[in-house]
């Protein structure tokens, strides 16, 4: 007998027993959770998102002083938009990215997630650590336990111009220092805090040329966020060869003069024209597709004119 051929009490009858059947159960538990898990991911995510940045609880700002020089900064009351956009520094919160930033660090997250693009994730001038601690909650977040977050700082602010490309007026500033526990209690605060984040302490001059001597992986992400020329100089001639064939780079300071100059003349250096993608008024990124063979003739010059 067919199905048609039932009486249509059987077929209502038959239909219902299978909606409740065990597995129908099952199947819709399963549904439902892999949905609420999804739903709580994002909520995650974006909790995380305006936590670090300060826009949860709305906190003050410090006014990026006009001058580098200048070390007394005013504070001013939370404005929306100045945070989403990383144009101020929140007097608490744990990054002075703005949520843009943010946004378009998980977009690329993704992006090398979907891409199956290998490698770790590092980002060069950490301040609070808020940025990296967001990368590391993503990790999190999506159960990747392949990859490591490092952050590299002096945690104890700029250096002073070693090269005469920059000023001193970043060393001055006091807002910028925070010292290595600072950065590792936030994170166990997060509870972010594990073999997955890996700290290097010292000027990038330092510790990137060290970074290299243990590092035997590859570089996925990279977010650049030393402010002057020779910080910008220094994180591409020690980490662009590591990075894996379709990587991204984040600049955060492309809008400073002096970086976005020390952006162009590596990209003149070594006949590099990437597709650069503004995030914001500030930051941008760009992916490179094939490796880059460094000009270490350039860097070793550049190094001999150095004071210290
Ligand atoms: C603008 S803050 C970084 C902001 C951070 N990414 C965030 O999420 O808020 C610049 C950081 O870069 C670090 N820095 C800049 N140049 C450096 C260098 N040459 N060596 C080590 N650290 C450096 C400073 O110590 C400071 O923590």
């Amino acid at each position: 007998m067919s199905f048609r051929s039932l009486p249509p009490i059987a077929i209502y009858f038959v239909l219902l027993m299978s909606a409740y059947s065990p597995l129908a159960w099952c199947m819709r538990d399963k549904v439902q959770s892999v949905h609420q898990h999804g739903d709580l991911r994002a909520l995650y995510i974006n909790t995380l998102k305006k936590s670090v940045t300060g826009i949860l609880l709305e906190t003050q700002s410090y006014q990026p002083a006009a001058s580098a020089k200048e070390s007394q900064l005013r504070v001013v009351p939370f404005q929306r938009e100045k945070r989403i956009n990383g144009e101020d520094w929140p007097v608490q919160g744990l990054s002075m990215v703005g949520l843009k930033r943010l946004d378009n660090l998980e977009t690329l997250f993704n992006h090398i997630e979907a891409l199956k693009i290998p490698g770790d994730l590092i980002e060069c001038g950490v301040w609070r650590g808020g940025a990296s601690l967001f990368m590391r909650g993503l990790l999190k977040a999506h159960g990747v336990t392949d990859r490591t977050v490092h952050l590299v700082d002096s945690f104890d602010g700029l250096p002073k111009n070693s090269t005469g490309a920059d000023d001193d007026g970043w060393s001055e500033m006091e807002v910028l220092k925070v010292p290595l526990e600072a950065v590792q209690g936030a994170f166990e605060r997060y509870e972010l805090l594990d073999r997955q984040v890996h700290f290097h302490k010292g000027y990038f001059r330092d510790s990137l040329p060290a970074f290299r001597q243990f590092f035997t992986g590859r570089i996925a992400l990279l977010r650049m966020d030393g402010d002057m020329y020779e910080s910008t100089t220094d994180i591409l001639y020690n980490l662009v060869d590591l990075l894996s064939p379709g990587a991204c780079i984040v600049v955060d300071d492309w809008e400073i003069p002096v970086c976005q100059r020390a952006m162009k003349d590596f990209f003149a250096t070594h006949s590099l024209e990437p597709t650069i993608h503004h995030i914001d008024t500030t930051a941008v990124y760009f992916c490179l597709e094939d490796p880059v063979k460094l000009n270490m003739g350039w860097y070793d010059s550049f190094n001999a004119k150095r004071v210290t």
